[in-house]
């Protein structure tokens, strides 16, 4: 195979066998060995995907060195500052920049889809009030199948269309309704004459007794914000949306499995932890202390918004996110005392030898809490408002997926390194 493979040799046995070496459009050549077992009879480990592409994939490209983002090739400052979050939806899908025409008529079908079915409504009644948004999300994502399973035909490509549709749609509906049912408030239903985040600031905010104007400025920040959350590569909430319906299991089902994933606060909870975390700091003083239980092995301690698995430089979407954090700021209250922990907070990381070595930098949730903040959303609605912007990017990845001619279940392998076989002792002899 020559220059072009890789050769693994077992030093055991000096068997020796050639896998072909794959060249993507960016990043670093990937050895493909999946007739590894057939030909050698081992598996390789590698828990944590460090080191293993689990599919291919002409979405998203994430350059961690160099701290670059591209959206099928675009790159994300220039999304950020000349797109909209529905065009970058199409984008997503379609992997064209749509013309005026397909713009309108995609922005179309996504508002005509924000409805719900009213038996919504007696769906959420059986949450605890007190329940955390997120839990919500679960249960009402999982039970959109139940809804609209006429269009469950996974290999059909109409279903699979209206689906992605309907969840693009319906998620901030049902987003608002969770925080509405949460504080006791009536749920509102999505107006059509507004555009996708202000639909959404509207849902969340506006009561019958009085009229809500949304402000353009919140709407502006919101929008910025789902452009940048809208996908990812293979993440873990991405890889569950794949991994989930790799086993033909629904799209709605798939998405659900993602808004479990994406909860953790290893990953889309971060926004709510590093919130937390600041008013834990409470003062600038206090920031010495944080970051030594930060770096303190003996800790558990993590400074939420800091680090990443990909990312080993600045993370770009955090950069775009810390100046609208500023503006928005800048531009309503004047000054938030979080929002200057946050940046003292960074510039001491960014000169202490642990992070610098460590290369953690903030990730997108360092500022975009503060964001939210701003824009008046609740904190607890955080990873919800991150689930809005990323249920795009799972049904992008889950339609490549389930479009692959090639596509097999995920079904990874371990090493196992339990008990050796036993006999079974009766109770009264052990
Ligand atoms: N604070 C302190 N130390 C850290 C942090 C942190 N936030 N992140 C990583 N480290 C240390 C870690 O202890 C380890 O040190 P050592 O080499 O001495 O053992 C080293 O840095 C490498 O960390 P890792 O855990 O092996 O890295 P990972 O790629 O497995 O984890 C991460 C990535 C994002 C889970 C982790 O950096 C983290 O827990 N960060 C805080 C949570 C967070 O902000 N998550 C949001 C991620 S971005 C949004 C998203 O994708 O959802």
């Amino acid at each position: 195979m020559g220059k072009e493979s890789i050769t693994i040799t077992n030093n055991a046995t000096g068997a020796s066998e050639e896998f072909p070496l794959l060249h993507p459009t960016h990043g670093p050549s990937v050895a493909d060995i999946r007739t590894l077992y057939s030909k050698m009879g081992i598996f390789t480990y590698d828990p944590g995907f460090k080191s293993t592409a689990s599919c291919k994939s002409k979405i998203t490209f994430i350059d961690g060195e160099k701290g670059i983002l591209l959206y099928r090739g675009y790159g994300i400052e220039e999304l950020a500052e000349k797109s909209n979050y529905l065009e970058v939806c199409y984008l997503l899908l379609h992997g064209e920049l749509p013309a005026k025409e397909e713009y309108d008529k995609f922005a179309g079908i996504i508002t005509r889809h924000s409805m719900v079915h009213e038996g919504f409504k007696s769906f959420l009644a059986g949450f605890r009030r007190d329940a955390h948004p997120m839990a919500i999300m679960v249960g009402m994502v999982g039970a959109l199948s139940a809804f609209y399973h006429d269009s469950l035909e996974i290999h059909n490509p109409k279903h699979q269309e209206i689906s992605a549709h309907r969840l693009i749609a319906k998620i901030t509906t049902i987003a608002a309704a969770a925080y509405k049912y949460s504080i006791g408030q009536p749920i509102n239903y999505p107006d059509n004459k507004l555009g996708y985040a202000e639909n959404f600031l509207h849902m969340m905010f506006s009561v019958p007794a009085e009229k809500y104007e949304v402000d353009p400025l919140h709407a502006k920040a919101l929008d910025l914000i789902l452009i940048l959350h809208a996908d990812h590569e293979q993440n873990a909430s991405t890889s569950t949306v794949r991994l989930a319906g790799s086993s033909e299991a629904n799209p709605f089902a798939a998405a659900s499995a993602g808004v479990g994933a994406l909860w953790g606060p290893a990953h889309g909870g971060a926004n709510e932890a590093v919130l937390t975390m600041l008013e834990e700091i409470g003062d600038v003083k206090n920031i010495p202390k944080f970051i030594d239980k930060a770096k303190n092995k003996d800790d558990s301690f993590r400074l939420m918004g800091f680090g990443h698995r990909v990312y080993k430089n600045y993370d770009p979407r955090a950069k775009l996110i810390k100046k609208m954090s500023r503006d928005i700021i800048e531009k309503t209250d004047g000054n938030d005392p979080l929002l200057e922990i946050a940046l003292r907070l960074e510039e001491i990381a960014m000169k202490d030898d642990y992070f610098v070595e460590r290369k953690l930098f903030p990730n997108v949730d360092f500022y975009s809490g503060i964001t939210y903040k701003a824009i008046r959303i609740p904190v607890n609605m955080f990873t919800v408002v991150f689930t809005m912007g990323r249920m795009v990017g799972w049904m992008a990845q889950w339609a490549e997926m389930i479009q692959d001619p090639k596509r097999v279940i995920g079904r990874p392998r371990q090493l196992y390194d339990g008990a050796a076989t036993r006999s079974y002792i009766p109770m009264d002899k052990r």
